[in-house]
């Protein structure tokens, strides 16, 4: 537990209360207000959220204005270098990095649970042709507690440990079935000589009728795009996942609910909105009309891909995706991509236009992943789906965290009711 060491002074209708203020090892001061309602009758109001700690946590750590992001204290840009993506999983989860013995176990664990139940394959094929693969994500990881009977007991850490292992196993399988299944490719099974993100690609572009060979530089790549995006605070879909979680939900639905949050152009939908807007505009001459709209208070449009409610400086991991950007293209020998121009003359117009400037807003994580997933061949209907699996190890180390905190209480928010105050029903005959 934090520690508390200060306290806020706050006076109401002249009465005068103590609110202890918790200090955490990173961060600003918290102001603890558990008890305010029972103390004051006041509740507080912060839709959004944007002032509020919905729990304690020791996972992931973002300093906004330092445009920083730590996996359990490790600057994410080190372990984009230097680490994999089943390594990050695993100190996620445990807090640790893996020595040796604990990373190959972790490893040869995950790799034997990769394929999915037999049955589910006829699940996939219920859904129409062109659902979008979300579509079908959400429906089949929820589905996944009618398949796993013996992992839904979220009292026993074993159960919690294998439900785990299957979350972070099955999801690339879901994924690459969900896109097979939309273009009308017959499934293809797991293969655990292979690695976890050259594995998903094979299931992704290996088709029955010919030999299909993964180029490591962009199984590199795609692993690197799941350490960016595998945990990130307490963001929409997490708090979801735990909202739903603390209700004593099994984890797979509650990951389906993560999935359904996730999909919003808001948030992890905004790589698949990037791109389509990079596409639209087109060519770098178009650009200045794209920044009056996005500035235009009478005009929706918003500059996908800019942005974060976190982050006022530059995204950490939109570094490093750009970088990623450029040497992907260059694998693929693509030298003229024009919506690679499109976005880094839209980064630079931005970057110096005084709106952006003002309000902080840069480039993030979803502004450069859309080009290179595109580049790597998938449509920009899977771009979702892969921050989804990316995500399933955040989203189950979060949900855990919270199951295994004994001062978990379900998620019940308080509201500021602007309704109509009681009335007696009136027979329809008289309104
Ligand atoms: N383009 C133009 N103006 C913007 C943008 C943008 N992308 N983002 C924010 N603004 C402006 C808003 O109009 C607002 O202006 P105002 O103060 O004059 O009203 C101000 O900046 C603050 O914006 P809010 O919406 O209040 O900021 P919030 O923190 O709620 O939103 C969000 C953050 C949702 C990410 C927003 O910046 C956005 O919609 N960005 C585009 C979508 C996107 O890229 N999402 C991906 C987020 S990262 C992720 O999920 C992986």
């Amino acid at each position: 537990m934090a520690e508390t060491s200060k306290t806020a002074t706050l006076t109401l209708h002249g009465e005068t209360y103590e609110l202890p203020v918790l200090s955490p090892s990173a961060g600003p001061d918290v102001v603890d207000i558990r008890k305010l309602y029972a103390q004051a009758d006041v509740f507080t109001y912060d839709p959004g959220f944007t002032s509020t700690a919905s729990c304690e946590s020791s996972i992931t750590f973002i300093d906004g204005d330092k445009g920083e992001l730590l996996y359990r204290g490790y600057p994410i840009d080190q372990l984009a270098e230097k680490s994999h993506y089943l390594e990050v999983c695993y100190l996620l989860l445990n807090g640790e990095l893996p020595n040796k013995t604990e990373l190959e176990d972790f490893e040869y664990r995950i790799t034997r649970h990769t394929m999915v139940h037999e049955q589910m394959h006829n699940f996939f094929r219920g859904f129409r042709r062109d659902s979008h693969p979300m579509a079908t994500m959400v429906g089949v990881v929820g589905a996944m507690s009618a398949f796993y009977h013996d992992s839904l007991d979220i009292n026993d850490p074993w159960q919690r440990e294998v439900a785990s292992m299957r979350l972070i196993a099955k999801l690339p399988t879901i994924a690459a079935m969900a896109y097979k299944y939309s273009i009308g490719q017959p499934f293809v099974y797991p293969r655990n000589d292979l690695g976890y993100a050259e594995n998903f690609l094979n299931m992704c572009f290996s088709v029955p009728a010919e030999p299909y060979k993964v180029e490591p530089a962009l199984a590199k790549a795609m692993d690197r795009i799941f350490t960016l995006h595998a945990d990130h605070e307490q963001n929409a879909s997490t708090s979801t996942v735990r909202l739903a979680g603390s209700s004593g939900a099994n984890p797979f639905a509650c990951i389906a609910a993560g999935i359904a949050c996730l999909w919003g152009p808001a948030h992890g939908g905004a790589n698949q909105a990037c791109l389509e807007m990079l596409r639209e505009i087109g060519t770098v001459d178009k650009i200045p009309e794209y920044i009056a709209r996005a500035k235009d208070k009478d005009d929706p449009f918003r500059l996908m891909g800019f942005g974060h409610r976190v982050y006022k400086n530059f995204d950490p991991r939109a570094k490093v995706m750009k970088e990623s950007a450029d040497e992907v293209l260059d694998l693929l020998g693509v030298h003229d991509n024009e919506t690679l121009q499109v976005a880094k003359e839209l980064e630079r117009i931005a970057l110096e236009d005084p709106y952006f400037v003002e309000k902080k807003l840069y480039p993030n994580v979803d502004f450069y992943s859309g080009i290179i997933l595109e580049a790597m061949g998938f449509p920009t209907s899977m771009f979702t789906p892969i921050f989804a699996l990316s995500r399933t190890v955040g989203w189950i180390s979060q949900w855990k965290e919270m199951i295994e905190d004994p001062t978990n209480k379900i998620g019940r928010p308080r509201q500021l009711y602007t309704g109509a105050t009681t009335r007696d029903y009136v027979d329809v005959s008289k309104r």
